[in-house]
């Protein structure tokens, strides 16, 4: 059989990757596939030094191949929202299948791709997407369909991962760590992305829709980033037996669905609590697997290739079946999507970490538990500090039992009216992931 033909548009760190993966490992590649893979042509700016192209044809034009009729499938990696749009969309106008590794773009757009896609008869294959080299997408989509899921939970972007390892770890403050993640390749273009929890939002739209059956609705993920965390909390929290890990959470409830990233407290003993630096988990509830956890590179050259060639080897197997009989992009029959609403932050629950900043008077932890008690706010635990030798205060940690967002926020409020607190409480969600 002929091999099939495919574009590479982008030869950054992925493109070059794909490209490098794609070449030596093309003989057990068309072994899975049941045909040879050829790279027909590439869209590139520049030359890669890590990637020897050789013969193979090069444009600077992207659409060129996207408008080349030789090709069979596109494979975008160039990144962001505009001109790679325009590309899936002319590439899936034109009749051709799309590999992407770009979590941006499906979390935003992916609605009107997959429409696009379906009306024309072509895959939009997006492993790459989330976590990298990790195949999470193909295990929830296919290895998980018997599932009810009930919740996920994981850590998407290495960048902060590693950021929180080193502030743990070795004492670091944020913005210096922030310095060595960019100069290691794994920040986004705009670091705020990673930093704020715009990147891990992204992934964690996508990983909910092929979990719950639901559109993609970016716009309703609730982003909070790991830019206020302080070393104090990171420490308070390891007293308390917990690490703090920026996580994204999705989670089905009667009312609705919980879609949030955040800086979580998760039980130090637990697996996904001790995945450090820049590696990415992300761990998965059904109710019949119970518990499963992927672990693995989260970005990277040949981990980030990895998925895309599999994709790859995927739509080179189904393209010869009939559109119906494929796996349904978002996991789900198109006509079988739930119109479950996603929650808005303060009608979701969490257990939450409390960091008051009290003066040292007597009577003050009993004004707290009684704020917190007239709320019916459960506390768990709770440990007084010595006081501050720099400002003579007393910080007051504490973590309560799981409580409706719009409560704590209420309590918050009430805590920092008292007299004797002084300052903004810090407030850190916590999950114990059982
Ligand atoms: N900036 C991302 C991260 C790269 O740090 O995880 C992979 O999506």
């Amino acid at each position: 059989m002929k091999p099939v033909k495919v574009g590479i548009c982008g030869l950054g760190t992925v493109g070059g990757g794909t490209f490098n993966v794609l070449k030596r490992n093309a003989e057990e590649i068309a072994r899975r596939a049941g045909r040879g893979i050829e790279v027909a042509q590439i869209a590139a700016r520049r030359p890669n030094p890590k990637c020897e192209t050789g013969s193979t044809p090069i444009t600077a034009d992207i659409f060129d191949v996207a408008n080349n009729p030789e090709i069979d499938v596109v494979i975008e990696l160039i990144g962001g929202y505009t001109l790679a749009h325009e590309l899936v969309l002319k590439a899936i106008e034109n009749g051709k299948h799309v590999v992407t590794a770009n979590k941006a773009l499906i979390a935003v757009h992916g609605n009107e791709i997959f429409a696009k896609a379906r009306e024309k008869g072509v895959i939009v294959a997006f492993e790459a997407a989330v976590a990298g080299g990790i195949p999470v997408i193909k295990a929830i989509r296919e290895g998980l369909a018997a599932n009810r899921i009930n919740w996920l939970a994981g850590i998407i972007n290495g960048t902060g991962n590693f950021i929180l390892t080193e502030m743990r770890e070795k004492g670091r403050a944020f913005a210096d760590v922030l310095k060595e993640a960019q100069a290691l390749g794994y920040a986004e273009a705009d670091p705020t992305f990673d930093v704020e929890g715009i990147d891990a939002a992204h992934k964690l739209t996508i990983l909910a829709s092929i979990a719950f059956g639901i559109p993609l609705q970016f716009d309703k993920a609730y982003t909070e980033g790991i830019t206020q965390l302080t070393t104090a909390d990171v420490n308070y929290a390891e007293a308390l037996g917990y690490r703090i890990k920026h996580l994204g959470v999705a989670r089905r409830t009667d009312k609705g669905i919980e879609l949030r990233v955040h800086p979580t407290l998760i039980p130090a003993d637990r697996l996904i609590a001790n995945v450090n630096g820049v590696m990415n988990a992300v761990m998965v509830n059904g109710d019949a697997a119970g518990s499963t956890l992927f672990y693995g590179a989260g970005a990277g050259m040949e981990p980030t290739a990895s998925s895309v060639v599999a994709d790859l080897v995927d739509v080179v197997r189904a393209m010869t079946a009939d559109p119906e009989n494929r796996v349904p992009h978002l996991a789900f029959q198109p006509d079988a999507l739930s119109d479950h609403p996603i929650l808005p932050i303060d009608a979701c629950e969490s257990a939450y970490y409390l960091r008051i900043q009290a003066k040292d008077h007597p009577g003050v932890l009993a004004q707290v538990a009684t704020i917190l008690s007239e709320r019916g706010i459960n506390i768990e635990s709770i440990m007084q500090m010595e006081v501050e030798e720099h400002d003579g205060l007393v910080p007051m940690i504490l973590v309560t039992h799981r409580v409706l967002e719009s409560r704590i926020i209420e309590a918050i409020a009430a805590l920092e009216a008292l007299d004797d607190v002084v300052g903004n409480v810090v407030r850190i969600r916590v999950e114990q992931l059982n």
